[in-house]
């Protein structure tokens, strides 16, 4: 090896900065993320991305009767990321709307027993998405009641023209 390659390598096994340490629950996520993937036939769905470090998270959800049946999510970004969207992702399933719409970062912490203070922002990925993908859905919902208020006005006008 000629000496400058050698120097190249021995200033990584000098580096004597910060290290990461992840307790069982971020690495248990990690290492086997639950409830990952897309839902095709979303209710609602986000994508929100971390303009710092370049990384994103997008998020699908279904509702139905107003409870969140199913939370899934993809992930392109660091283990932090995955590990605490896997989290939120047990979090928010079977959450009514209004109780998914007041989980925060800090609950999503709580239930990893603590994040390394450095990744602390990554848990905020899919808590932003999560409430976004629900104002998706609450868009889209309210989008189809409008259409359905208009069929029915319609249908109501119709029958008086007729004389019904
Ligand atoms: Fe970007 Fe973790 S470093 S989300």
């Amino acid at each position: 090896m000629d000496e400058k390659k050698e120097d190249e390598f021995s200033r990584f096994e000098t580096y004597h900065g910060p290290k990461l340490v992840y307790n069982e629950i971020l690495l248990d996520h990690f290492t086997n993320p639950r409830n990952t993937g897309e839902i095709k036939d979303a209710s609602g769905v986000a994508m929100v991305g971390d303009p710092m470090c370049g990384d994103s998270v997008k998020l699908f959800i279904k509702v139905e009767n107003d409870i969140l049946k199913k939370v899934t999510y993809q992930v392109f970004g660091c283990g932090a990321a995955i590990a605490t969207s896997s989290i939120l992702s047990e979090l928010a399933t079977g959450k009514t709307i209004d109780e998914a719409l007041v989980i925060t970062d800090d609950d999503v912490i709580e239930a990893a027993k603590g994040i390394p203070e450095r990744k602390a922002h990554c848990s905020l990925l899919a808590v932003q998405a999560l409430h976004e993908a629900i104002g998706d859905y609450l868009i889209k919902k309210s989008q189809e009641d409008n259409e359905l208020f208009k069929f029915r006005t319609n249908s109501i006008d119709e029958s008086e023209r007729n004389g019904k």
